[in-house]
């Protein structure tokens, strides 16, 4: 019995040891199996988001070379080649003006909006800073009173900037407009040329007052204020803009830019930049829009050729006022409403910085006289805060 017992504890631990050994396999393939298993997962996801990522990227260089690409700042980005087909390739009879930056075509785009194409000279660092500080800055700016930039294009040597058409081009040619090579009267009247110098006055002061830090505008003048086809303005070029500096009464140190005729003194002399040279440039303008003559013109009698230090002396005489006059506009004006323009001119020319108004006291001195203009679109536009610190 004893014998027996004793047979069947050796056949019952030899049992157990044969299932703990199985089980332990069994284990043990499992983990492997899993690992095995686990590690597949890991090479499959691989593979899988590289292929992924191949198809981003392809979609986006296929997006680049097809159509725009709208950037953060809601700007499009043109290839060459869409521009060269906009363009009629660049034509000659779709050039439109000729100014620093430099050649600027008509052209209509794709889906039909009519654009102006600004091709940069090659030559010049000077225009590659301007290309780069107007795409940043005009991209970031909102108002009905500046001129849209819709996009631009950047590859390899060619740069050009795309803005929205003007139909009846810069103030300047309609205030000496040529024909043939023989001068022709102007077409504006004098309640036209007062909404421009609002709007005008408007888009500068969204530059100076609405921005965080100001934008000092460095060459506003005649043919930077652009018409479209009724006739409202709206001010353009901001390639020779920096960013004012954010205290108050602060300035930008820089080399002087801008245009013959109407930069302030100070900033000629000593390159002092304040938004008070801009109101000195706007002053100049106004000036344009009374006399109908350019800012300087050396061909006229000793005492002339300068438009500011010409009229400025007449401007604060009523009497002499009516002899500044754009012959043009043939009296066809309120003595009243000139007295109040020219009082305006001439506090803007003051050669004292200091004393020259403000673009917002401008706008609020304008409007009382402008029976039409636009208002403006509310709410459309985020705020700008710029980040970047003036330029030196
Ligand atoms: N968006 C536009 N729509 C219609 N015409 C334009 C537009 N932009 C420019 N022009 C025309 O091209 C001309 C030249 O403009 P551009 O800005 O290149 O030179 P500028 O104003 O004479 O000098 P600067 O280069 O110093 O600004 C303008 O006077 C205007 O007639
Ligand atoms: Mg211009």
């Amino acid at each position: 019995m004893e014998a027996e017992n004793e047979d069947y504890k050796k056949e019952e631990h030899r049992v157990l040891t044969t299932i703990l050994v199985f089980a332990s396999v069994a284990i043990a393939s499992l983990f492997v199996t899993f690992s095995y298993y686990c590690y597949l997962r890991y090479k499959l996801s691989k593979r899988f988001n590289t292929h992924k990522k191949g198809i981003n990227n392809e979609e986006k260089t296929s997006k680049l070379v097809n159509i725009q690409v709208k950037t953060e700042k809601g700007l499009q980005i043109f290839t060459f080649k869409q521009l060269h087909s906009a363009t009629g390739g660049f034509a000659k009879s779709n050039v439109i003006g000729h100014g620093a930056f430099g050649l600027v075509y008509r052209g209509v785009l794709q889906n039909g909006k009519k654009i102006a194409v600004k091709l940069m000279d090659q030559a010049g660092k000077q225009g590659e800073d301007e290309f780069t500080a107007e795409v940043e800055l005009l991209g970031r700016l909102c108002s009905p009173y500046l001129l849209s930039l819709i996009g631009y294009s950047s590859e390899s040597n060619h740069k050009l900037l795309v803005y929205e058409f003007m139909a009846n081009g810069g103030l300047q040619e309609h205030l000496y407009p040529i024909s043939g090579n023989k001068t022709v009267s102007s077409d504006l009247n004098w309640e036209t040329r007062l909404r421009i110098a609002l709007e005008a006055a408007k888009g500068l002061e969204y530059l100076h007052e609405h921005i965080s830090p100001p934008i000092i505008h460095r060459d506003f003048k005649s043919s930077n204020i652009l018409l479209d086809k009724n006739f409202h303005a709206k001010v353009s070029d901001f390639g020779l803009a920096k960013l004012g500096s954010e205290k108050a009464g602060g300035h930008v140190s820089t080399r002087v830019l801008g245009t013959q005729g109407y930069v302030a003194p100070e900033y000629a002399l000593t390159g002092h930049l304040t938004t008070k040279s801009d109101v000195y440039s706007y002053g100049v303008v106004l000036l344009e829009l009374l006399t109908g003559r350019v800012p300087v013109d050396m061909k006229r009698p000793a005492g002339e050729g300068v438009l500011v230090s010409w009229a400025l002396p007449q401007l604060t005489d009523r009497d002499k006022v009516v002899e500044i006059m754009d012959p043009a506009l043939e009296g066809q004006y309120s003595m009243k409403e000139v007295i109040q323009v020219a009082a305006i001119a001439a506090m803007c020319v003051q050669p004292e910085a200091d004393y020259r108004p403000l673009m917002a006291d401008v706008v609020q001195s304008l409007v009382p006289l402008v029976k039409l203009h636009r208002s403006s679109k509310p709410g459309s536009c985020p705020s700008f805060q710029a980040t970047q610190s003036p330029k030196a």
